[in-house]
């Protein structure tokens, strides 16, 4: 068994800003520890799994190659970056690397969207694959998600007696089924030599007709189109539902969302790595993680669901909630941070106020649509309701910041509300 993560390519969109101007997203940590490691230490559980093959198309940096350094020593797994040389798309990225993929000849191998969060029930998918009959087998994993919600997705349709998916439709436009595509697949090989094989061939020649030229590969193809909705109803795709933990990480906001989930998991699975309460210590609510480097002042207030990484500094009667603290930073005497990312190496001022206010969205609102608890309006722009830090932003003392987006390296010196400050 491998596995595979597709962790894209640098951020098109504003949506992860400023915080992908800094380190590829895939490597933005949630709950401690980079997105994508989730995922591996999930794989690194499963003896069957021995090799994670992360496909993108970003600059194979310092950064992702030592995190993958770092991966590797950790969870004594074989993990190797292909590189697309451009969007290749989610089908594309696994069709170009096949003979790697294939190498080893694997019984089997796991797709992931590198931007998920889940509790990876890896084992059990793998049986739920392994329990199903025949050749060219898909397995989706899926979960339910509301009737609005369900539209942002790859919808599925299921025959309940066989667990056969019979329609699949991407991001539909009226409802098709709240029963969603989770971004986690098992492929046995044949799909991607056979069924995968063959659309590739029939693109390229469609390429060709058309007078495209006679590029090996036609532009970015999806997995989700083109491959699993093909694929539907014909008896070879199967679902498996989760009832856990799940959630996308598009935006800033729904990181705080997942770091929220993912401090669940740590307190069922390893509540060790969570903060303890301590008569001495801060006052901890909830779900915190804090680095072992962090210092926090004894009259610090924090959670629920707070993480605070390397080197943080939290001074004297300071309140953190349901936010993310990067590496570095330092929040200063008595301030207050509330559905928050600060970034790396920010300083927050005493006594000031930086927040969201993770306000509850109107879901009946016409114009509107929620995703991952995120409000987007009418042309799919995100509407804050938290507040991001960019990487080193200084924000003076007694200052209030609400629902804001700043830029990296600002010096703040005026209240925001609503803003973007570049
Ligand atoms: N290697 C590679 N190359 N990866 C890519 C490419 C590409 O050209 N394009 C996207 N990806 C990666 C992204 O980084 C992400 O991890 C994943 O593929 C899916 O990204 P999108 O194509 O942006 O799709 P989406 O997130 O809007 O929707 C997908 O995920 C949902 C679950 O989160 C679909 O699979 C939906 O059906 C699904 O419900």
């Amino acid at each position: 068994w491998k596995a595979v993560i597709l962790i894209g390519g640098p951020d098109k969109g504003t949506r992860f800003r400023p915080l992908s101007l800094d380190v590829p997203k895939p490597i933005f940590p949630v709950a401690g520890i980079p997105m994508i490691q989730h995922h591996i230490e999930a794989c690194s559980k499963v003896p069957e799994i021995k090799e994670v093959n992360l496909i993108g198309f970003f600059h194979y940096t310092e950064m992702l190659k030592s995190f993958i350094t770092m991966a590797k020593q950790k969870y004594s797994l074989s993990i190797k970056y292909l590189s697309e040389y451009g969007p290749l798309g989610t089908a594309g990225g696994l069709y170009h690397f096949r003979d790697q993929i294939l190498s080893g000849t694997p019984e089997a191998f796991f797709v992931f969207n590198s931007d998920v969060c889940c509790n990876f029930p890896l084992s059990d998918i793998l049986h739920f694959h392994q329990s199903k009959n025949g050749d060219n087998r898909i397995t989706i994993v899926a979960t339910e998600a509301t009737h609005s919600e369900s539209m942002s997705y790859g919808c599925l349709v299921e025959d309940e007696n066989t667990n056969e998916a019979t329609h699949y439709v991407e991001k539909p436009e009226t409802f098709v089924s709240s029963l969603i595509n989770c971004g986690v697949y098992v492929f046995t090989p044949d799909v991607l030599r056979c069924y995968m094989a063959e659309v590739f061939r029939q693109h390229q020649e469609e390429s060709l007709e058309m007078g495209m030229g006679d590029s090996n590969f036609p532009d970015a193809i999806k997995l989700e189109t083109e491959i699993l909705a093909g694929y539907a109803g014909s008896g070879k795709m199967f679902v498996y539902k989760t009832k856990e933990i799940w959630g996308q990480i598009k935006s800033a906001a729904s990181a705080i969302h997942a770091n929220k989930l993912y401090l669940s998991v740590y307190r069922r699975t390893k509540p060790e790595v969570l903060a303890k309460k301590n008569p001495d210590g801060p006052i901890i609510r909830g779900d915190v993680f804090i680095h072992e480097s962090a210092s926090v002042d004894p009259t610090a207030v924090l959670g629920p669901n707070v993480t605070l990484g390397e080197n943080v500094e939290i001074g004297a009667g300071v309140r953190v909630s349901n936010s993310i603290v990067l590496s570095g930073a330092k929040l200063n005497d008595h301030c207050c941070v509330l559905n928050t990312i600060i970034g790396w190496k920010c300083k927050v001022g005493e006594w000031s106020r930086v927040e969201g206010t993770a306000q509850q969205p109107d879901p009946n609102a016409p114009y509107s649509k929620i995703i991952s608890g995120q409000l987007f309006n009418e042309d799919g722009r995100l509407i804050p309701s938290i507040t991001v830090l960019g990487r080193e932003v200084d924000v003076a003392p007694e200052i209030i910041i609400l629902n804001s987006i700043v830029l990296p390296n600002k010096n703040i010196h005026a209240n925001s509300k609503n803003q973007i400050i570049l």
